[in-house]
């Protein structure tokens, strides 16, 4: 997957690519991970890539040409021309991401993402994008965290990744439920026990468990995403 990212903040970008996930997905060349700065795509001599809302109004809105720029250049080059791209805008207006969207992005050859300016977009960048998505109800500064959380959401959906797929198939969200609780060494820390099943060795034990414990934290925490589970695991109630 070859993913494109337009910031007016490449620096933000510099550490989270450089490491874990996101680093060895690009080390196995799994994912081609490329941040371009909007600014040299501007053409005034302050670089200025927002400017003053037509009919007033507090804040600076982002402009559209340097946008405009990139997307036209970036369609073009000889890495990503035989690659569709789908092009995502991060706004607090968008659609909330979830696993499934992270899912079907990580079906695709070519991600575009747009760092939206937390004061506003022109709303003719909104028309350039595929989709536009939000991370959650709250409005962060701007749209480079957000990105950043999407990338991780979706690179490491894509196969070969982790190194043990395995970890994908139990984690929350995956089977509809949240995880079941996880323990390591030591089997008791200061008289808190490890619940025995899980040192019974018994691993069809162990699957009922782990199947009731997510059920039951899911009812607790998140009772939302139980509708529609009932009919796949039988015992929602
Ligand atoms: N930009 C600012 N807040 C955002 C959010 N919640 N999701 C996506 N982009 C954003």
């Amino acid at each position: 997957m070859l993913i494109d990212i337009l910031t007016l903040f490449p620096k933000m970008f510099e550490n989270v690519l450089g490491e874990s996930i996101l680093h060895r997905a690009q080390k196995k060349g799994l994912a081609g991970i490329r941040v371009w700065d909007l600014r040299d795509w501007t053409s005034d001599a302050h670089r200025s890539a927002d400017d003053k809302p037509f009919g007033g109004g507090p804040g600076m809105v982002m402009k559209i040409e340097p946008v405009w720029r990139a997307l036209e250049e970036l369609k073009k080059s000889p890495e990503g021309k035989a690659r569709a791209a789908k092009i995502v805008l991060l706004t607090p207006q968008g659609k909330r991401f979830d696993q499934k969207t992270a899912k079907r992005f990580a079906k695709e050859k070519r991600l575009i993402l747009i760092c939206g300016h937390y004061e506003g977009v022109d709303e003719r960048i909104r028309q350039m994008a595929d989709e536009e998505v939000s991370i959650g109800d709250y409005v962060l500064t701007c749209g480079e965290i957000p990105a950043m959380a999407l990338m991780d959401a979706v690179v490491r959906l894509i196969p070969g990744v982790l190194g043990d797929d395995e970890s994908i198939v139990s984690e929350s969200f995956e089977r509809g439920l949240l995880e079941y609780p996880q323990y390591t060494r030591p089997a008791e820390f200061k008289g808190k026990k490890v619940p025995q099943v899980l040192l019974s060795g018994d691993h069809k034990k162990i699957e009922e468990w782990r199947m009731a414990e997510a059920l039951k934290r899911t009812k607790e925490r998140r009772p939302d995403l139980l509708i529609g589970v009932k009919s796949k695991h039988g015992k929602a109630d």
